[in-house]
């Protein structure tokens, strides 16, 4: 019995072997029994047997558990050290990142973030811009109509009339946001982004627009940034301008801006002796598509992550 023990190869064996052993009707379970009726010396054999084989069965038992752990460990191990599969890390949309900086560069500079509807009454985006129901101007951008004579928002400029009709004067706010035109060609999307400026107090003047555009300009694209101004219209500015940025060797138009026109002010319930401001405007993703030397602005809004990836981001 004690070889059959130590030959056993598995746990299995060796419970068959126990019970043979020890069961009900095993070996020596039959001897113990017989002990009543034996002298002492033969019932030391008997239990040193008894000891020794619990004994032997205890480490067979043992060895056979380590064994079987040892095996199982064998086949599940993994290999800390092999190559993982590469990981697909999100990032921020570079519009999204854009206008993250552009924020903290605007709000750095005092200003606060305002935001309004993108569908707009006439109203605020026009006639409360000096912009009445047929005047010319009302041309100059591609007006999507809807059926109740809403618009969808052609420029962010109406949200200066909403923060200026809610919080009065002095007021100092930026908003960014979609405006839409129906620009239905090759390069053009019908929908884009544009940033809006709006500084009004006592005495605000020409060339604290002009060092504002420069200082944002600059701090968003990293570098000292040369601009100009050009003579321009447009109804709720007076006098109105363009502003270029100088790039490489090249000027780029960037937005529109000027000195608020009194009759936008007095729209807004702000006396025009006492108050006047500057107001700029400009399209924000086109500013992302220059700092990350993208061409196509569409790609931006196409959500296509092969385009994204190819692109750094
Ligand atoms: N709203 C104008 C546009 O969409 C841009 C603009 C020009 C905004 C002059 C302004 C401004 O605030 O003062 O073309």
């Amino acid at each position: 019995m004690k070889d059959k023990i130590k030959n056993a190869k598995s746990i299995e064996e060796l419970q068959a072997l126990y019970t043979d052993t020890f069961g009900k009707n095993g070996t020596m379970t039959a001897k113990l029994k017989t002990m009543a009726n034996l002298s002492n010396d033969e019932r030391a054999v008997i239990n040193a047997e008894n000891s020794e084989l619990r004994q032997l069965f205890k480490e067979k038992q043992t060895e056979l558990e380590n064994a079987a752990l040892n095996a199982k460990l064998a086949t599940e191990y993994v290999d800390v050290t092999l190559d993982n599969e590469p990981e697909n890390r999100g990032t921020l949309h570079p519009l999204t990142q854009s206008l993250k900086e552009l924020s903290a560069i605007m709000e750095s500079f005092g200003f606060t973030l305002w935001t309004g509807p993108e569908i707009e009454d006439d109203w605020h985006n026009f006639t409360a811009l000096n912009t009445p129901e047929y005047h010319p101007a009302r041309d100059m951008q591609d007006t999507f109509f809807l059926e109740n004579g809403n618009v969808m928002r052609t420029q962010t400029s109406a949200i200066q009339i909403r923060a200026m009709e809610k919080h009065g004067a002095p007021i100092k706010i930026f908003a960014i946001g979609s405006t839409y035109r129906k620009e239905l060609d090759a390069t053009h999307s019908c929908m884009f982004g544009q940033m809006e400026g709006l500084y009004v107090d006592k005495n605000i003047t020409m060339s604290d627009l002009i060092g504002t555009l420069r200082s944002m300009l600059s701090k968003f694209f990293e570098r000292d940034i040369e601009i100009r101004i050009r003579p321009s219209y447009f109804p709720f500015t007076e006098p109105s301008v363009e502003f270029d940025m100088k790039w490489g060797d090249k000027w780029l138009e960037m937005g529109g801006a000027g000195m608020v026109h009194p009759n936008v002010l007095k729209n807004c319930n702000i006396d025009p002796n006492e108050y006047q401001g500057f107001a700029f405007g400009f399209g924000w993703d086109r500013m992302a598509m220059i700092k990350y030397g993208l061409n196509d602005l569409r790609k931006f809004y196409d959500g296509d992550i092969r385009w994204l990836k190819n692109s750094g981001f």
